[in-house]
């Protein structure tokens, strides 16, 4: 009884303190005089922060800008508040957020080297390679960067689901919330989920020809379950992984396309200094039981409506479509390293190896040390290598990404075949090169 006392004593005190964090902190700034002013400088932001929750808590402007910027003369002392600002009263999601793949978005995008040959504006800009890798909690020294070039926006990554002012829980679970970025050319997901059995039944519940109960898997369902802000698959975008596969020619081809990635040394094999890059930004799985955990986890999704076997088998199609695929894809490579091995590719300066260099995508010369490249007429890939690299990049990932996806179309159609189109092209290229060479 005694120890029954003195705890709900205990609980009631930590509620009252609960209490008073939760009521004294939210209304630590006024924000009156910014709404009056803004509802006449900028009323739509001002609206859509009424329909915020935040409103209704007294989260006002100030709380996230600060009270520095008072009148029209001085908004860039405004405060653009990054993850940190909304971890004060979201610690969860931050902390749950920074363990997750969406967190290395800005960082493995600055790690390629065409990050930093193209314009600005595609990177920092809200469009271009920018506009969808403005994911992750950025370093001191990545904000300076930004700032020295003259940008002072895109600092906060919560903003990307939720998006400001009215910053929707509803929102960020409506796959919508998505597409921005998990569509086109190399990660056509939203196209992939939203014409599948899952995508169309979902829009058809929504529509309500469906009854309200019945059920139609979303993106979040899949990726973020149960709250989480923590994603992260088991294959990755790259399609690879390590220890390699049991099967040999298998784990031959996986080399072959490592190789192409650069991370593997194309005369020795040994690996080079990016696979350390790739290490740091998660690119791939580098143990079995980290891709194991996360495979177990979707089957443990899919299982929610599908019997287990079925899910499981469903998902191991996956695996041997990317088997294949990497057959077809490791011919097209060791085609084009023959040219370039006897003299009918030249290596460029901005190369490594005498070898394909997918991260090179469709530019070649790096030379330029960085910034205004683009001033230069660029010199153009080889139609060859530019068909190989289309093979890796948008048709390699369809085959196996529509097949995860349960996408029929981009299965077949925009993924395999097409993978089957572009040996065919670099078969009869190759073919040509060296005809006209002798
Ligand atoms: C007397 C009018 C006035 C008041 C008061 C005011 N603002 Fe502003 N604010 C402006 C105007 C005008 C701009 C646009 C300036 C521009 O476009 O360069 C602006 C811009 C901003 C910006 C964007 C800055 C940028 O670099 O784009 C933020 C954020 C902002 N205000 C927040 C606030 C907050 C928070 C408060 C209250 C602490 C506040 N404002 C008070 C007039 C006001
Ligand atoms: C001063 C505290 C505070 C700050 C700072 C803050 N929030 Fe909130 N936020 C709240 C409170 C309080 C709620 C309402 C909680 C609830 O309804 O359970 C809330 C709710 C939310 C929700 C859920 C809304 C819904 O539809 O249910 C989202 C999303 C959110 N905040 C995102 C953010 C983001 C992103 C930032 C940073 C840009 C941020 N918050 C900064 C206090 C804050
Ligand atoms: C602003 C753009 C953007 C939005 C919006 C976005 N993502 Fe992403 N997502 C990315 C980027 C960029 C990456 C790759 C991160 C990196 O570079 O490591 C990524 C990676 C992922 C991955 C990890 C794949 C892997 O490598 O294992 C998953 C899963 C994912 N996103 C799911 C989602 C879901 C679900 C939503 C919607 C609720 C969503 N994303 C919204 C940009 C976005
Ligand atoms: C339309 C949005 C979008 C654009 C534009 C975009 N990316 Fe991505 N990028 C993504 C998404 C989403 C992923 C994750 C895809 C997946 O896992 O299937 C990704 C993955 C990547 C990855 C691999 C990250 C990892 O760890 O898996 C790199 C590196 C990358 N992008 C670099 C770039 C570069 C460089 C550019 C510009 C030349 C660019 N991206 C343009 C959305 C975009
Ligand atoms: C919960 C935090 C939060 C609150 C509350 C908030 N903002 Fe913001 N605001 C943001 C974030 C996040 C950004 C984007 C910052 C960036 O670009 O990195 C932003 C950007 C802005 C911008 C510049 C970008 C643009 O789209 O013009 C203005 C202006 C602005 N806010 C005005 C306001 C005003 C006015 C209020 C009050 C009615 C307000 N904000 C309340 C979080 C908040
Ligand atoms: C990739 C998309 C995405 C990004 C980026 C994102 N969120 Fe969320 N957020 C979601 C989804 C989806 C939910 C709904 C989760 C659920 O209830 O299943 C959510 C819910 C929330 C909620 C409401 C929690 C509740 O249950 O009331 C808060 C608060 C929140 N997020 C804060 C943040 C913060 C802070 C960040 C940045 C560190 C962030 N989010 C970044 C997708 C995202
Ligand atoms: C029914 C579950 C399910 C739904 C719904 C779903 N995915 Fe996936 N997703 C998967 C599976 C399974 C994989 C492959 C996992 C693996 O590597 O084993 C995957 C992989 C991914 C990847 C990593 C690269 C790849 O293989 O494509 C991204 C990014 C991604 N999904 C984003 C999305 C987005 C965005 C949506 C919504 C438009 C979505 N997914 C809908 C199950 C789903
Ligand atoms: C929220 C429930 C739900 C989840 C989770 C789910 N599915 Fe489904 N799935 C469905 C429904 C409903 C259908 C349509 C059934 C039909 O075709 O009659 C379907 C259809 C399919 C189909 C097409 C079947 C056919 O006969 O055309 C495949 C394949 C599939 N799901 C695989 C998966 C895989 C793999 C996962 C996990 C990555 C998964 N599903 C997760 C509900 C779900």
């Amino acid at each position: 009884m005694k120890q029954k006392l003195w705890r709900s004593g205990f609980l009631l005190v930590t509620l009252a303190l609960f209490g008073m964090i939760f009521w004294v902190a939210p209304a630590m700034a006024d924000s009156g005089k910014c709404i009056k002013c803004h509802q006449r400088h900028t009323p739509g932001q001002v609206a859509d922060w009424k329909v915020s929750k935040h409103a209704g808590e007294d989260v006002g402007c100030a709380d996230c800008h600060g009270e520095k910027h008072t009148n029209s003369k001085n908004a860039n002392l405004a405060l653009m508040p990054d993850e940190h600002v909304c971890k004060e009263c979201h610690e969860e999601q931050f902390e749950s957020f920074s363990k997750g793949k969406h967190n290395f978005g800005w960082t493995s995008l600055n790690a390629l080297p065409i990050t930093h040959v193209e314009p600005d504006e595609l990177m920092e800009g809200g469009r271009g390679c920018g506009g969808c890798h403005n994911m992750g909690i950025k370093t001191e020294a990545q904000k300076k960067e930004q700032l020295d070039k003259g940008y002072r926006y895109q600092t906060n990554s919560c903003d990307e689901c939720h998006t400001r002012h009215s910053f929707s829980k509803k929102e960020a679970l409506d796959p919508k919330a998505c597409q921005q970025c998990h569509m086109g050319y190399d990660h056509p997901q939203w196209e992939m989920w939203s014409s599948s059995k899952h995508g169309t039944r979902w829009r058809t519940k929504k529509d309500g020809n469906l009854p309200e109960g019945a059920v139609a898997p979303t993106c979040q369902d899949c990726h973020l379950p149960d709250g989480t802000h923590n994603n992260h698959t088991a294959w990755g975008f790259l399609g690879v992984r390590l220890p390699l596969p049991a099967d040999k020619q298998w784990a031959a081809d996986q080399v072959v396309i490592l190789k192409a990635l650069g991370v593997l040394d194309p005369n020795t094999g040994k690996p080079t200094a990016r696979l350390d890059a790739v290490k740091a930004v998660d690119l791939a799985r580098l143990t079995a039981e980290a891709w194991q955990t996360e495979r177990d986890k979707m089957i443990k999704t899919c299982s929610k409506c599908h019997s287990e076997s079925y899910g499981k088998k469903q998902l191991e199609m996956g695996d041997a479509m990317m088997q294949k695929a990497d057959r077809l894809m490791a011919q097209a490579i060791e085609i084009v390293a023959g040219l370039y091995k006897d003299g009918l590719l030249k290596k460029r300066n901005s190369q490594a190896f005498a070898y394909p260099d997918f991260l090179y995508f469709m530019r070649t010369d790096y030379s330029a040390a960085s910034g205004d490249s683009y001033k230069k007429l660029p010199n153009g890939m080889s139609s060859i290598e530019q068909t190989l690299f289309q093979m890796y990049m948008k048709h390699r990932m369809r085959t196996y990404q529509g097949q995860f996806h349960v996408n029929p179309d981009y299965a077949y159609w925009y993924g395999w075949a097409m993978m089957v189109e572009d040996l065919g092209k670099i078969q009869h290229e190759a073919e040509v090169m060296r005809a006209i060479h002798k």
